[in-house]
């Protein structure tokens, strides 16, 4: 494998002579921040490009490059960086107060909004980001129920003090935490009775996001259903992310219902947000009005430029109409890179759903999550430094995001960046692939 590695070096090189702006802010920011760095996700080798200027669904570097974006903030870019309804929302927002401390009605009517769009959800309540919307869901169920322990999956991301990339870790928030395996229906099927009586809540992402954008079987999300029901626990769908999948987000798409979902990224179009919310019955505890009810507080939770950049996101640009269009429009194109792999007789594949997916180098859509080999990650490395030269920008991790402002001159740039990786790398991916 010296030729994948040499690949990489290589391209590495070509990166940092491309991007000497670049390589310099991020020296100079390691004064302050450590490693230069306030968010890991976005740290790659040798260094993170700046980043100056967005429009439409394009980003601008600080060395002048023009990327066509699919990083897509992670999945709330689905708004590209310049829509004008989001912008003007933002400015009426502005014009109204800055920090107000007082209810308005922006909020009032993003959350008629939301409960009008997800048939699951009588009523929420806003919060500051997917990951507090994680947290006040499992406190939640909790509450609830009178029991401790959630049930997460192995490969779930569902934020910053929620994560199980492998396994559980110190860093999480210090629940009682139970780990199942992603689309194992027996294996959690039974864990989930095992414990039954101390089971307050199982939690999960409808497509495994950052373990690999891998959808949960209609047989699996099925089950969760049933045997939580059965037991008496709540079922969490953490829906920050694929709430883009479609008009009601994913649990729309299979028509199951869960207790409480939880919501971030595109909601507020792109301006910091989160929430969670489901029936009118458990979400009745946080009732203000009511004797005994739980307080829920946060000072931002109903900032007025991120609740008006929502009712601009969610009530005019994200119509359910223009959600199914996108959703058929972008599966379309992650089918065709996949029938390209295929054409190639190259070992990858896009795993995930519609403008939600990450490259694999398999033989075979992913079901499971799977830790990935050294030779993997360099592979996946080369990937990224490639296309960024090549002027596409995906997640370091493999991951890609479509906007809604992107249109087929960006969609044929990536497939025309991958098939020259694939011509150039044939053979390494091959070997990485099918081991
Ligand atoms: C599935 C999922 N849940 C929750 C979160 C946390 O959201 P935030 O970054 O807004 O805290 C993320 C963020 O990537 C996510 O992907």
């Amino acid at each position: 494998m010296d030729a994948l590695y040499q690949a990489l070096d290589d391209a590495r090189q070509r990166y940092a002579a491309a991007n000497p702006n670049s390589r310099e802010a991020d020296k100079q920011a390691e004064q302050y921040m450590p490693g230069g760095n306030t968010r890991n996700v976005l740290y790659h080798e040798p260094f993170p490009l700046t980043m100056v200027g967005g429009e439409g669904a394009e980003l601008t570097d600080l060395d002048g490059h023009r990327y066509a974006d699919f990083v897509g903030e992670f999945s709330a870019g689905l708004f590209g960086h310049s829509d004008p309804d989001i912008k003007s929302a933002i400015h009426k927002g502005l014009d109204h107060g800055i920090a107000i401390g007082g209810s308005t009605n922006y909020e009032r009517e993003l959350a008629r909004l939301l409960c009008e769009r997800f048939p699951s959800i009588d009523q929420l309540r806003f919060c500051n980001s997917g990951t507090e919307a994680g947290l006040m869901a499992i406190t939640t169920a909790r509450l609830a129920t009178g029991r401790d322990k959630v049930l997460v999956f192995n490969g779930a991301y569902h934020g910053g003090v929620l994560k199980f990339p492998t396994g559980l870790s110190r860093f999480n928030a210090p629940y009682d935490f139970v780990l199942a395996e992603y689309n194992d229906i027996e294996g959690t099927a039974d864990l989930i009775k095992q414990h039954g009586d101390h089971l307050a809540a199982v939690i999960v992402e409808p497509i495994l996001g950052a373990g690999g954008s891998i959808p949960g079987s209609s047989a699996f999300m099925q089950m969760l259903r049933d045997t939580t029901r059965e037991i008496g626990a709540v079922l969490i769908f953490d829906e920050v992310k694929t709430a883009r999948l479609g008009p009601a987000g994913v649990q729309g798409r299979i028509g199951i219902q869960p207790d409480l979902t939880t919501l971030g990224k595109i909601i507020a179009g792109g301006m910091p947000t989160g929430a969670f919310g489901g029936s009118a019955e458990l979400m009745a505890c946080f009732n203000p009005k009511k004797e005994g009810s739980w307080k829920h507080a946060g000072t931002f939770n109903n900032n007025v430029c991120s609740m008006s950049a929502g009712i601009a996101a969610m009530g005019k640009v994200f119509t359910p109409q223009r959600a199914n269009e996108f959703f058929e429009y972008t599966e379309a194109y992650r089918q065709s890179l996949n029938a390209l792999f295929i054409e190639k007789s190259v070992t990858m594949v896009c795993n995930g759903l519609g403008s939600m997916f990450a490259i694999h180098f398999s033989p075979k859509p992913l079901e499971r999550m799977v830790v990935r080999s050294a030779d993997a990650h360099a592979l996946n490395a080369l990937l990224h430094m490639e296309l960024l030269l090549d002027g596409v920008l995906i997640c370091s991790r493999g991951d890609l995001f479509l906007s809604l402002p992107m249109n087929d001159l960006h969609l044929d740039r990536a497939r025309q960046a991958l098939t020259g990786f694939i011509d150039r790398h044939h053979s390494l991916i091959t070997s990485v692939g099918n081991n």
